[in-house]
Formats: C-alpha cells, sequence, structure tokens
C-alpha cells in the first residue's frame, strides 16, 4: 500500500505542476484583421494565437502584390503575453500584402503556418478573403511515427500490466503453471523489446522534428546548432529528454527483472502468489517502478499532445489523457501481449485451446472491462473538449477521424464481448438461460476464439493509426466553429435571489458590441436599491484574462454597456454583478456564445456547443467504471482472503484453471 501511495502521490504533483502546460498554435486574432483595408500604413502586425508559441523558431515573411520580399522586417514575441507574435514592419507604401507566418507552438512541437492579408491605401481591392489558415496535407509520415509509438507504449503499458495483474497464478505445481510462467516471461522480453526499439522511435521522432525546424528556419543555422537550442530550450525539448530518460531506465529495470527466473522481481511475484502471505501485500518494488514508470509515459505523452493546450483545466485534460492512454494499452497492448506470450502453446496441435485460453485471457477480461469503461468516459471527455459541435464534428478533419474511430471501437466492443462471453463458462450458461438456448450451447466455438482475438487486436491496431491523424491534426474548436448569428438567441435570463438578470447582446458579433442589462426584483417592495451593474468578459476556449466593465443606467430597470469585449466568436462568460445598496452582490453568470462572421450557410444538424452534455455523460461513464473497478477490487480481496473457498488450492477440472487474478 505503501508503494502506492507513493506513487499516486508522485503522479498528482506532476499533473499539479504540468497543469500550466498548452499545444497546435491556431491564430484566433490580429491587428490588422483579415482583409483589413487600412488608411495608413502599420508599423506592425500582431498575431494572437491559441497556444504559446516559442520565440525562437517563429518565423514570418511579408510580401507585396508583385511577390517581393518587404524587408527589413523583425519578429519578436511579448515577454508579457506568450500567445502573441510581433512583426516590426519597415515602412510600407499603399498596396496589398500578405504576412506568411509560421510559428511553433511551444507545448507539443507542431509548426502551423497561415497567411494574413491586408492592404493600404483607402480603396485599395481585395479580393482575396476567408480561412486564413493554409489547409495542410496531412503529415503522413509524423503520423506513422506517432502511430508506431503509440503501439509501443499501449505494448509495454499491456505487457507489464498483464505480466503484473493477470498472469499471477497461485497454482505453482498445477498443469498450465508452467505455460502461464513461459508466457509471463516472454511479455516481460517483448517489453523490453519495446522500450528498447521505442527508443529508437524517439530519435526518429526527434530527427522528424528537427528536419520540420530547419525547413521553416528564415536565416541559415548549422542543425546541430538549432537542434541544440531546441532540445535544451523548448518544452518539446524537455519532454523529448523526460522521454527518453525514463525509456532508459524501464529499459534496465526489465532486462534486470527479465534476467532470470530467481530475481527479485520472481522473488517478489512468487512470494506475492503464495497463499502463506496475507491479503493486500504490495509486489515490490521492482514492479510498481515498471508499472509508474509506463504511466509517466503515458503523462509525457499526454503532455505533448492537445489536452496540454485546452484552458480552463489542462490539468484534468492531461489526467483524462493519460488515464485513455493507460486503458487503451491495457486492452490492446494486453491482448497483444497475451497473444504473443501464449502463441508457442497455442500453436501446439495437442493443447486443448480452452483452458489455454482460459488460463490467458478469462482473468483479463475484467481488465479489458475496466480498461473500455476508461477509454469511453475519458474519450467522451476529450471529445467534448477538442470538438466544439456536432457540425464540428462531421465537417473538420479532425472530426471525421474521430467518428471512424468510434465506429472502430463500437467493432471491437461487440467482438471483445463475444470473446468474452464464450470464455467465462458461467455466463454463457446464464446468457444459454435467456435465449432459450440448449445445453452445451457456446456463443462461439472455443477453437475460432484466437482469430477472434486478434481481430479485436486489429481493430484496435487501427484505433491507435486514427489516434495518429487525430493529434497531428488541429482540433476542431475554437472561433471557426461558432454558431452564426441566426442560430443563437438573442438574449437569456437568470434568477439570482429576488433578482432576475435578462442579457441581451447585439449584433453578437465579434467587434464592437451594446450590452443591455435589465435587473428586475420580484419582491415588492424591492430590498435594495441598484447602485452598479458591473459586466465582466472571460473566453472560454483560450485563457485571454478577463475584461470588466460597468454599465450605464438608461431607466426602468435598464443598464447599457457598448464597446469591443467580445472580440472572438465562441463561447464566452459573461458576469453580471448587480450590486444593491446594504445586501450582497447578485451575481448572474452567463455562458454566452458569439456568432461567426464566417458562417452564411445554415447548419448541417447543429453548431450549438455539445462540450457540456459531453463532460457530464463522461462523470457519469467515469463513476460506473470506477464502481466497477471498486467492486472488483473488492471481489477479488474476499476471494484471495486465507481461508476463502477460491483461495484454496485445488486440482484444476475440465475447462477450469486454478488462476486468481491479483488487484493493486
Ligand atoms: C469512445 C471511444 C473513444 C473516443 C470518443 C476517443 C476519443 C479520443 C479523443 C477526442 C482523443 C484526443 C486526441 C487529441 O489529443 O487531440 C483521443 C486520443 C487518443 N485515443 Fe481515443 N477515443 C476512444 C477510444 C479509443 C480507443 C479504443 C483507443 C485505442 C485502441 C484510443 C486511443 C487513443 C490514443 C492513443 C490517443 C492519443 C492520446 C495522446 O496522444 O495523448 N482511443 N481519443
Amino acid at each position: 500500500m505503501k508503494y502506492a501511495v507513493a506513487v499516486l502521490a508522485a503522479w498528482l504533483t506532476a499533473l499539479v505542476l504540468v497543469s500550466s502546460v498548452l499545444a497546435h498554435a491556431v491564430l484566433v486574432r490580429s491587428v490588422p484583421g483579415e482583409n483589413a483595408v487600412l488608411a495608413q500604413a502599420p508599423q506592425e502586425v500582431r498575431l494572437w494565437f491559441n497556444e504559446t508559441i516559442s520565440p525562437q523558431f517563429s518565423t514570418a515573411r511579408v510580401l507585396d502584390i508583385d511577390g517581393r520580399e518587404v524587408s527589413p522586417v523583425s519578429v519578436q514575441t511579448d515577454p508579457g503575453d506568450p500567445f502573441l507574435l510581433v512583426i516590426k514592419l519597415p515602412p510600407l507604401g499603399n498596396g496589398l500584402y500578405s504576412v506568411n507566418w509560421r510559428v511553433l507552438s511551444e507545448a507539443d512541437g507542431h509548426f502551423t503556418a497561415g497567411l494574413l492579408v491586408f492592404a493600404v491605401g483607402e480603396g485599395t481591392a481585395i479580393e482575396m478573403a476567408g480561412d486564413s489558415e493554409t489547409a495542410e496535407p496531412l503529415p503522413w509520415l509524423e503520423i506513422a511515427l506517432r502511430w508506431l509509438n503509440f503501439i509501443l507504449l499501449a505494448l509495454l503499458i499491456g505487457g507489464i500490466g498483464t505480466a503484473w495483474l493477470v498472469l499471477v497464478t497461485h497454482d505453482e505445481t498445477g498443469a498450465l503453471a508452467s505455460e502461464v510462467e513461459a508466457a509471463r516471461g516472454r511479455i516481460l522480453a517483448l517489453s523490453s523489446w519495446c522500450a528498447g526499439i521505442s527508443l529508437l522511435v524517439g530519435m526518429g521522432a526527434l530527427a522528424y522534428q528537427l528536419s520540420e525546424l530547419q525547413a521553416g528556419l528564415v536565416e541559415s543555422t548549422s542543425v546541430l546548432r538549432s537542434g541544440w537550442q531546441f532540445l535544451a530550450g523548448s518544452r518539446w525539448g524537455i519532454l523529448w529528454w523526460a522521454r527518453q530518460g525514463l525509456l532508459l531506465a524501464l529499459l534496465v529495470l526489465l532486462l534486470f527483472a527479465h534476467r532470470g527466473r530467481r530475481t527479485s522481481w520472481d522473488r517478489e511475484m512468487a512470494a506475492e502468489a503464495s497463499l502463506d502471505r496475507p491479503a493486500g501485500r504490495p509486489r515490490g518494488w521492482p514492479a510498481w517502478m515498471a508499472g509508474s514508470m509506463t504511466f509517466g509515459l503515458a503523462l509525457i505523452q499526454a503532455m505533448n499532445g492537445h489536452a496540454a493546450a485546452l484552458t480552463p483545466d489542462s490539468g484534468l485534460a492531461i489526467a483524462a489523457d493519460t488515464l485513455h492512454l493507460a486503458g487503451a494499452g491495457m486492452w490492446v497492448g494486453g491482448l497483444l501481449a497475451l497473444v504473443i506470450g501464449f502463441a508457442p502453446a497455442l500453436w501446439q496441435e495437442k493443447r486443448d485451446p480452452g483452458a489455454l485460453l482460459q488460463a490467458g485471457w478469462g482473468h483479463f477480461g475484467r481488465w479489458a472491462v475496466l480498461s473500455l469503461g476508461l477509454l469511453a468516459a475519458t474519450g467522451i471527455y476529450s471529445a467534448g473538449r477538442q470538438v466544439a459541435s456536432i457540425d464540428a464534428l462531421l465537417t473538420s478533419r479532425y472530426g471525421q477521424a474521430l467518428i471512424v474511430k468510434m465506429i472502430l471501437f463500437a467493432g471491437a466492443c461487440s467482438l471483445g464481448l463475444l470473446n468474452g462471453l464464450t470464455l467465462h463458462p458461467r455466463l454463457v450458461v446464464l446468457l444459454a438461460r435467456l435465449l432459450g438456448k440448449p445445453n452445451g450451447w457456446q456463443p462461439l466455438p472455443m477453437y475460432k476464439i484466437p482469430a477472434f482475438i486478434l481481430v479485436e487486436a486489429g481493430l484496435g491496431l487501427l484505433m491507435f493509426g486514427l489516434a495518429g491523424v487525430l493529434t497531428a491534426t488541429p482540433p476542431a474548436h475554437g472561433p471557426r466553429f461558432a454558431p452564426a448569428a441566426q442560430e443563437l438567441p438573442k438574449s437569456l435570463s437568470q434568477t439570482v435571489d429576488d433578482l432576475l438578470v435578462t442579457l441581451a447582446v447585439r449584433p453578437n458579433l465579434p467587434g464592437q458590441n451594446v450590452f443591455t442589462v435589465q435587473a428586475i426584483s420580484t419582491r415588492r417592495p424591492a430590498p435594495a436599491e441598484v447602485l452598479r451593474v458591473i459586466l465582466r468578459f472571460r473566453y472560454l476556449d483560450q485563457d485571454l484574462g478577463s475584461i470588466s466593465a460597468d454599465a450605464q443606467p438608461e431607466g426602468g430597470n435598464l443598464y447599457r454597456l457598448g464597446g469591443n469585449y467580445l472580440n472572438l466568436a465562441g463561447p464566452w462568460q459573461v458576469e453580471v454583478v448587480v450590486r444593491r445598496k446594504g445586501i450582497e452582490d447578485g451575481i448572474a453568470l452567463f455562458n454566452w456564445t458569439v456568432a461567426s462572421r464566417l458562417q452564411s450557410q445554415p447548419g448541417i444538424i447543429s453548431r450549438q456547443a455539445w462540450g457540456p452534455p459531453l463532460i457530464k455523460l463522461a462523470g457519469v461513464l467515469l463513476g460506473l467504471t470506477l464502481a466497477y473497478g471498486a467492486g472488483l477490487a473488492i471481489l477479488t480481496r474476499s476471494q484471495r482472503s486465507p481461508g476463502s473457498a477460491s483461495s484454496r488450492a485445488s486440482t484444476p477440472g475440465a475447462g477450469e484453471i486454478n488462476l486468481t487474478i491479483h488487484d493493486n
């Protein structure tokens, strides 16, 4: 238990420390704005991104209408605002200009590029309009590297998880004990290989990153110099060192654990498996260390992804992503590790596949159900945060990849259910009774199970490929996905104590708006006179800080404010504070959506934010999964306690082997 508490405390501390980090930089605002026609030449261009951008590796070129480069141009970041890139310009004459920017996200090391067009001189025509982001082709090499990385990480998590949690037998002398032991040895060897190959994939990812970096540099700098600056000075670089270091340590540990049957790992495992040992004792430091190192690798992966860029609650998003990776690893990686571990025994023709399958996969089912629950809960949470609406899901590349992933998930779950049912005779009897089938009925013949398990794992591998696409593509939220004005309510009302507060915003587009607040007390007489009405604005898709201003009384309980307080399309929180004489402030919190100027067509299904209901659904699923996990822990603990019927060693009967699962 002390190991568990220490490991949990270490990871919670790490999560708190990383909760402020940020990923895929997208331009959210600029001065001058896209397609602006300016009476006077600007001295600088200011670009705001949704993430912290790297000052060293962000570049911009300014071209005139004939494609000639304007110089000298200098690119700076603002120490007070890490989201801002400032491009200092020389004096410009009248005409059309394009700013080609390329920035590096501090969090995941992704480059994004785009084009901003503006004109100087009244009457200069701008014919180009539209999206300021360049539609880039899918980075296939990066996706392949991510895919390989996910598979290796899954095999590490699943391998260590199955060797530690699933394949622990009480029956040291039973008929299948030697096969189980051999499978465990093979799985640990596989894990060592995965750690070694992951180190090489890390080198490949670094080479890819450096080639991207070199391609974007304006001045010619040596690869070694810029590479070193990148590794030592960027967040990506620091996380890369942490990942490689952790992998190396894990490799050493696994080699040490696998060296011989009498290593401390094996002794601890054997001692744990013996019935003399009281229930609930830890399994020794090597297993705990290996488990927490793989969890650490999942955390580093999550910190390098889109979850880190979400505000608010990036810590929560990183925690969900880490659990998502852990669940995916335990399920798909565990299945594959068991296939590899038991392959030689399954291939022997005279063996009874039923007993072997139950020895290998029988207890795995419980962990698979737990992993599936975690995957669904955390996946739905991330979808609610990374995808703005149903329309964003349907129309964006990110959303479409997610739809395919969910279809594969449904297919793999159905196969998993079928496999799991067939391997659990008691469940089969129950199902047969429910379906009115005769005695001895099986949903699947036992000999087909290995093939079905392979298909289930294969679908999992495809899902890792889709996760590679997802993580290499900008998520589907932000101003681009905000609804059109006609799809949004004109006003919202809320009751706070005795006050009915109504907020209306016109025209409800990014930029100048008129805010009208009506604050009516429903009590007669009203308990106090209203002294002030203050409005406070906070953008919810990105941390832009908050700004507040006083609305002026207009008479008849009406208060009005005009100004540029909502400068981006998308979700905002507007806090209306009604200050009254001698009593507490009445505070109404409105979730207000600012319409997009870009949406001229009506939505396909809905452009309303779907995050809040999805996050609630994820919470319910997580609660159910945790309850299942707790129930499982109690059940296995009671089974393991000395003297309980199931913990007594017995001779294995037909189709039943004497394996007992161990919880942590
Ligand atoms: C209900 C089912 C699922 C949903 C809704 C879902 C959704 C998501 C979302 C939204 C992300 C965030 C990607 C990003 O960072 O932009 C993600 C990441 C990921 N998903 Fe899933 N997912 C599901 C099931 C699965 C399954 C079954 C697997 C594995 C076989 C899987 C593997 C992954 C991986 C490896 C990542 C990348 C995490 C990272 O880089 O931090 N997911 N998923």
